[in-house]
């Protein structure tokens, strides 16, 4: 897929899935973005860059951490993530941070250098994820660090078939190379590449527990990457596609309920002094 087709269909999918992705996502992505935050060590006076920092559950965590003396930049690719990510800051009275709109892929021109580096679950969404992880190291101090997690292998994540399924209802392809960087160990090239010292990653096992069919579907199909997709289909293909989807997650159904894996890699990686 034309890369600036890609990023226009991650930034008004992510525009759709706003209002859905904090109920659905937030408390079940809560391991990996507790072990971001564990591996980052932020203390109290650190800057803190947040890149694709969505409705900015990272940032926000970062912004108490570092306190008063400390800031907390976050930006998003979706107008909308960047907006409701503004609220939520505000809401809580942190007057540490900020969020722009922003591409994680270009060189991004704040004037200050962060000591803390992120990327939660945002490099997948990508054309070019080394470019970004590349792009996320220029802006940390020497020692600086950096720590970005990613979906792991395709065939450990039991909802993965929602692509293809889509897919084949639309004329291009949602999130072409969504499983690459969870692959091998491409993350670790990535970080390698991007000329990061102390390179680790390691892979976290998390389940999607869902309550129902249509808790299952209403989170991957509203709340997730093929958002913008779904929201054109009409009623035929939208339950076409959730009963697709039902189907290849039927392996993972307890019940009424559903518990379908997944992996994450969590990568990290400091800016040599
Ligand atoms: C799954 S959400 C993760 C949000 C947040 N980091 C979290 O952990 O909850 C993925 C985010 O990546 C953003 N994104 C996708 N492509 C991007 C790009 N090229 N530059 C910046 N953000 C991007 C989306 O808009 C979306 O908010």
């Amino acid at each position: 897929m034309d890369a600036r087709l890609q990023r226009r269909v991650q930034r008004y999918g992510w525009d759709r899935a706003v209002g859905h992705y904090e109920e659905h996502w937030l408390h079940r992505l809560w391991p990996a973005t507790e072990q971001v935050l564990e591996r980052a060590a932020i203390a109290p006076g650190e800057r803190v860059l947040d890149v694709a920092c969505g409705t900015g559950v990272l940032a926000v965590a970062a912004a108490s951490r570092v306190g008063r003396s400390g800031m907390v930049v976050g930006t998003d690719i979706s107008a909308k993530m960047v907006e409701a990510a503004r609220a939520t800051a505000s809401a809580l009275g942190l007057a540490n941070c900020r969020f722009e709109r922003s591409d994680a892929e270009q060189p991004l021109e704040f004037g200050i250098k962060f000591q803390v580096g992120l990327c939660g679950l945002g490099l997948m969404y990508m054309p070019d994820s080394e470019r970004a992880i590349a792009a996320l190291a220029e802006q940390l101090v020497p020692n600086g660090r950096a720590v970005v997690s990613v979906w792991g292998r395709r065939d450990r994540c039991g909802w993965a078939d929602i692509f293809p399924i889509v897919d084949a209802h639309v004329e291009s392809e949602v999130c072409p190379l969504f499983f690459r960087m969870g692959m091998g160990d491409s993350l670790r090239h990535g970080l390698d590449a991007a000329g990061l010292k102390d390179v680790a990653t390691e892979r976290l096992p998390i389940t999607l527990r869902y309550e129902s069919a249509g808790e299952a579907c209403d989170a991957i199909f509203l709340g997730g990457p093929v958002a913008l997709a779904y929201a054109h289909f009409d009623a035929a293909s939208r339950a076409a596609v959730r009963a697709d989807y039902l189907r290849s997650v039927e392996p993972f159904r307890r019940g009424e309920a559903y518990e379908i894996p997944g992996e994450i890699v969590i990568g990290y990686g400091v800016v040599p002094a």
